[in-house]
């Protein structure tokens, strides 16, 4: 029996707090206008650590939603995976604290850091499991609360990250019209330095004298990460069609990572995406890191973007640098 993965729920969930372009405009010599015209992006969500709100709370959030979606309980779940660079904790992992909070009692759970490409690259995996037989049902989330790892001294990097969880399980079928057709994913470690956070690992921890604080914080050159992306989203979106003998034409809606309007309009000329075959919610949450992709999803689903038989083009690019693209049939 050949196995494939279908989508079956998506979810996504996150804090309370909704900051404003104009409240940068206090502690870092930045405008609205600046923000918005370079990026597009206009309010981002940040986490109220005093009130309890981590990424494993968010996560847990858009997990129950998209097991709602789906219409299973947590129990049926074989595989949780998390794709983030903001664990609550090195142990337990995020997924360990998501696992508890569902009771999801029958499912192994990780983290896996591939930054900006952390949920395609867990969809990819899951996807795999479920392909051998080994696993049945699985939950791959992208959750992030970048706001605590940004210099907010650095107006270059701290207007442009959010914090964000979004949520997808996807199941076994022996369909392969409705099933997740391929992904591919990519790294390359020699331009590592151009999106990073050098401190607070093993190699310099927070105990050492070498460590200081801002250094623990993402250091990006953007307009080397810009054309990266840029570059890296349209390849291995082409190349990934080319596997499956489709073009863009072939494809009903897009799905790109939400860094910067420039770049998803770029992509979208190149690729030739009209507006209304692509979701943008970037002038809402900002860079959102993992969480950008399964949050556009379940946004798109939900509000009927995206229908039944829709071939749909995930791609996104992270720091260290990793990127990735998937191609799912709903
Ligand atoms: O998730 C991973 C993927 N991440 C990305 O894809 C991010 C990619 N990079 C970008 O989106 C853009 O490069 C940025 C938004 C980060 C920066 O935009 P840019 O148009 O490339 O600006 P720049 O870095 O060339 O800087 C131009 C000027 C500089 O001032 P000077 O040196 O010309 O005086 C910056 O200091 O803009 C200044 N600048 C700002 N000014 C006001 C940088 N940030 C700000 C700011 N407010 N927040």
């Amino acid at each position: 029996m050949t196995y494939f993965s279908k989508l079956i729920g998506t979810g996504s969930a996150f804090p309370e707090k909704i900051m404003t372009n104009a409240e940068f405009e206090a502690f870092v010599e930045t405008s609205d206008e600046w923000i918005r015209t370079r990026t597009g992006i206009q309010t981002r969500r940040i986490a109220n650590l005093q009130k309890g709100e981590s990424t494993s709370t968010i996560a847990i959030a858009a997990s129950r939603k998209a097991l709602e979606m789906a219409g299973i309980s947590a129990d049926k779940l074989d595989l949780i995976v998390v794709g983030t660079v903001t664990a609550d904790s090195v142990m337990p992992t995020t997924g360990n604290l998501v696992q508890a909070a569902l009771g999801a009692t029958r499912a192994f759970s990780f983290d896996l850091q591939a930054a900006c490409s952390g949920f395609l690259y867990g969809l990819s995996i899951a996807d795999q499991f479920i392909r051998t037989g080994a696993v049945e049902t699985a939950l791959v989330i992208g959750a992030e609360t970048l706001s605590t790892l940004v210099n907010w001294q650095d107006r270059g990097t701290c207007v442009l990250f959010g914090d964000a969880a979004g949520a997808a399980i996807i199941t076994r079928t022996t369909d392969p019209k409705h099933s997740i057709l391929g992904t591919r994913l990519y790294s390359d470690g020699t331009k590592g330095d151009i999106l990073k956070i050098p401190h607070g690992g093993s190699k310099i921890p927070h105990y050492l004298p070498e460590y200081q604080h801002k250094n623990h914080t993402i250091h990006m050159q953007g307009q080397e990460v810009f054309k990266l992306a840029v570059r890296s989203m349209i390849d291995s979106s082409l190349a990934l069609l080319s596997e499956h003998d489709l073009t863009p034409s072939d494809v009903d809606f897009f799905l790109f990572h939400q860094a910067n309007v420039r770049i998803l309009e770029m992509c979208m000329k190149s690729l030739g995406v009209p507006r209304e075959k692509t979701w943008i919610n970037l002038d809402k949450y900002g860079n959102t890191s993992a969480a950008t992709l399964p949050v556009c999803l379940d946004e798109a689903m939900r509000q009927g973007a995206i229908e039944t038989g829709n071939k749909v083009l995930l791609t996104t690019f992270g720091g260290g640098v990793t990127w990735a693209s998937g191609l799912i049939q709903i």
